[in-house]
């Protein structure tokens, strides 16, 4: 399998770095617009100058690839996987799938008439606490979802010290918290308590130094089967955290990254029951989703977020910036 990595900024390189280690691509090339970004990627990963191309045009004219991860700015997902789609590329497309609707739905007629594997680097679903619920609501033993409540915040200027820089910092490109963090959790509430129906947002900037875009989101939700849920998010709290708590009829069950564990209680007032869970370093989740990927390209798998899924989501983020900016309940379409 011949692999394109598209964009090697932070994620682009991850990805190829993950893809490295997964080691079951025959060939990896990537293309990088940003010349100095360009051979610092192909000096690090050892890639050969005939893989490193500048463009996306200077890769396709020389090589044909199985399988592309599109890790450039939102704005840009669309056109590119549109044009590796008419060239039968299977494609890990990085999340938001995009930033309106034009065009969603000829890239998925294009997708489903090509008959290619489309996932949507929804990368949480990859995290094995989050996994680990799932599977027990899934099993049908704590019943259905009623309630969910999401919580998250982390210090994003520490993380990620040039999200002045970035995309982050334009809502044109992508930037904000809720096209680029909370959808994160949408995305996974969607797994876990199924399509979001209805929504009301409110968000606003209120620390992050040198950006004006909103760096807190809270939003309610409705789930078609009527589950409620609640979705907080910061980027600027000191500790670095995930909680997730889905409330069913007959127990409660609970993800939480800080303390690499999984939780469920089947009785009131009871106890919970931890179960541990591994993630050795940050690459860990990915080197999950991705191989899910390649399970789906070789027929063994399938991917950890579909496209259907990723296009649900991106109705679920229009609809969050409609609620934060219009104030107000909004509907999302089935
Ligand atoms: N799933 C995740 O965990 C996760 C994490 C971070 C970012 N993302 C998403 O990945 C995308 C990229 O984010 P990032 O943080 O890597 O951004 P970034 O700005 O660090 O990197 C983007 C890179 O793409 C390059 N580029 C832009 N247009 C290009 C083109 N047409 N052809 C080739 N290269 C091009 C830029 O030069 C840059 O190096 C965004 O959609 C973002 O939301 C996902």
């Amino acid at each position: 399998m011949r692999l394109l990595v598209i964009g090697t900024g932070s994620i682009g390189e991850r990805h190829l770095r993950v893809f490295q280690q997964l080691d079951r691509c025959d060939a990896i090339a990537f293309c990088e617009t940003h010349p100095a970004r360009r051979a610092e990627i192909a000096a690090r990963y050892g890639i050969p100058e005939a893989f490193a191309f500048p463009d996306l045009d200077s890769a396709l004219a020389k090589g044909a690839y199985d399988l592309a991860v599109v890790a450039t700015p939102a704005p840009t997902h669309l056109a590119i996987g549109t044009r590796l789609a008419e060239l039968g590329v299977h494609q890990l497309m990085e999340k938001p799938l995009s930033l309106s609707l034009d065009g969603v739905e000829d890239y998925a007629r294009l997708v489903a008439e090509k008959g290619i594997v489309v996932a949507v680097g929804y990368v949480h679903r990859a995290h094995p606490a989050v996994a680990a619920i799932r599977r027990e609501i899934a099993s049908g033993r704590f019943g259905k979802p009623v309630n969910v409540s999401i919580s998250t915040g982390q210090a994003f200027a520490q993380i990620r010290p040039a999200y002045r820089e970035v995309y982050f910092a334009k809502p044109e490109l992508g930037g904000g918290a809720i096209n680029d963090m909370i959808t994160h959790m949408y995305n996974v509430g969607d797994w876990l308590a199924g399509p979001i129906r209805r929504l009301v947002t409110d968000a606003a900037h209120q620390v992050l130094e040198g950006v004006t875009v909103e760096d807190t989101v809270h939003t309610l939700t409705r789930h078609e089967n009527g589950a409620m849920g609640s979705y907080t998010l910061n980027l600027y709290q000191h500790p670095n955290e995930v909680l997730m708590t889905v409330v069913c009829e007959r127990g409660t069950l609970r993800a939480d990254y800080a303390r690499l564990r999984w939780s469920w209680m089947d009785e009131p007032n009871g106890t919970w029951h931890h179960e541990p869970v591994e993630v050795p370093d940050r690459d860990e989740i990915y080197r999950v989703q991705n191989a899910a990927f390649l399970d789906a390209v070789d027929g063994s798998g399938e991917v950890l977020c579909s496209l259907d899924d990723a296009i649900r989501t991106l109705h679920v983020n229009l609809a969050s910036h409609r609620s934060a900016t219009e104030a107000g309940w909004q509907d999302i379409p089935s």
